[in-house]
């Protein structure tokens, strides 16, 4: 049976930028429930706004939520069940990326991406996991190409994806005969604010340069690969995705 997004509720982390933001348009516009979680309510508002009632009876819904703060999730999850139903999709997507090389020792950025990129992600889905076995449903985590390739300064965030890539396949095998499906998504280069936070001004040039040698992909890219893996018929899993620009070399 095909997983129909009509009536469902997916529930999108980092939804105020980038590919939360384009997977939430992308999921609403197939009839989907959309929740949307960022820290920066204002632009989840004005998404959720934009969103609401675009097609047949979906909801939008806004939430200020920060995913090293549980109290927040946990809050976050009380009102989607109460105002949208229960959530049947949960994309971890909310990330960040501070790049540098280890020997600059920017400890308290490699907290931030363990916080956010990792711990974050297990303990949203652990607030969340009940709904989501009442009944099956899908969830995806944003991996990357560092999940899989080691890149020079980008050690600690290869860290978190790589721990991202091993607990998802972990979970995956928990998770069978619940209707569960666990769907891993590694993108090489998008366009989005990611780099944007990059302290060390050499990292950052390395990743704003890619743009400049290559096309590298736009959020929708990976927001229409989110939406079909979550629509693929229930006997098909889609355990884990890479895509890359065409001429990305790593
Ligand atoms: N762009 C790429 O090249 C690329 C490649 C591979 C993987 N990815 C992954 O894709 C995901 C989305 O990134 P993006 O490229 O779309 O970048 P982005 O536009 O910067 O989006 C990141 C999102 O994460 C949210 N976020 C950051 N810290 C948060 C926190 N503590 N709590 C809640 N939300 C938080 C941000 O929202 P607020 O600031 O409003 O909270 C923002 O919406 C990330 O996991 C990233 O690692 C991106």
């Amino acid at each position: 049976m095909e997983r129909e997004l009509n009536g469902r509720v997916a529930v999108i982390t980092g939804a105020s930028s980038g590919i939360g933001e384009a997977t939430a348009r992308a999921l609403a516009a197939r009839g989907a429930s959309v929740a949307l979680l960022a820290r920066r309510v204002d632009r989840v508002e004005s998404l959720a706004d934009e969103l609401s009632g675009a097609e047949g009876d979906a909801k939008a819904l806004a939430l200020e939520a920060d995913v090293t703060d549980r109290a927040s999730i946990e809050e976050a999850a009380r009102r989607i069940r109460e105002e949208l139903g229960r959530a049947d999709c949960l994309i971890n997507n909310a990330g960040v990326m501070l790049l540098s090389p280890f020997e600059q020792g920017k400890v308290d950025e490699w907290k931030q991406m363990i916080d956010v990129n990792l711990t974050g992600v297990l303990e949203t889905t652990d607030v969340f996991l009940g709904q989501l076995l009442d009944g099956g449903g899908d969830i995806v985590n944003i991996s990357s190409v560092a999940g899989r390739k080691g890149i020079p300064s980008s050690g600690a965030y290869n860290a978190t994806k790589w721990g991202i890539n091993g607990w998802s396949d972990a979970l995956r095998q928990e998770m069978l005969g619940t209707g569960v499906r666990i769907i891993l998504v590694e993108p090489g280069a998008v366009a989005t604010e990611l780099a944007s936070h990059i302290s060390d001004e050499a990292s950052k040039k390395r990743i704003d340069d890619m743009s400049e040698n290559f096309d590298i992909l736009e959020a929708e890219d990976i927001a229409s690969v989110i939406e079909y893996s979550v629509s693929v018929p229930e006997r098909v899993s889609l355990t884990e995705i890479l895509i890359r620009p065409t001429e990305q070399p790593i």
